[in-house]
């Protein structure tokens, strides 16, 4: 055997080393994904309120905002009256448009439609949208 090489038990024990832990770098990256998604969130922004300017909503129109780190989207049917509703769509979570021309959000990923005031007027959808209060302060409005 030349002087450089390991025995054959030496080399066999470093690729076992080196097999385990690869093994668990590979195992520890697959599941930070799920033991993040099972997770409770953080709630300590539970009750945080969210400002926008009430000129940011269009009448008739719909303005997406982030709110508590999630998609919610703010409109304004009629003039001065104001509607907050979470964007995410109660079949499987995918992200809802607002189609103006209808009044009425759709969901890009299996046709559910929401009224604009998030209550379900067709697809898979088994529950209307979360509403949010809105209250106007001045030419703000305050959502949560
Ligand atoms: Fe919205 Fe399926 S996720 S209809």
């Amino acid at each position: 055997m030349p002087q450089n090489e390991l025995p054959s038990s030496q080399r066999r024990t470093f690729l076992t080393v080196l097999l385990a832990g690869l093994g668990t770098a590979l195992a520890a990256m697959a599941a930070w994904p799920l033991l993040r998604y099972l997770s409770p969130r953080d709630r300590g922004d539970a009750d945080a309120k969210v400002t926008l300017a009430r000129d940011k909503v269009p009448v008739g129109g719909a303005k997406f905002i982030d709110f508590r780190g999630r998609p919610a989207v703010v409109l304004q049917p009629k003039p001065g009256e104001f509607v907050a509703l979470t964007a995410v769509c109660t079949h499987l979570g995918c992200i809802v448009k607002w189609v103006n021309a209808k009044q009425e959000f759709l969901c890009p990923c299996h046709g559910g439609r929401f009224s604009s005031s998030g209550q379900v007027l067709g697809g898979p959808p088994p529950k209307p949208l979360e509403s949010f209060n809105v209250k106007l302060d001045g030419d703000k409005l305050v959502i949560g």
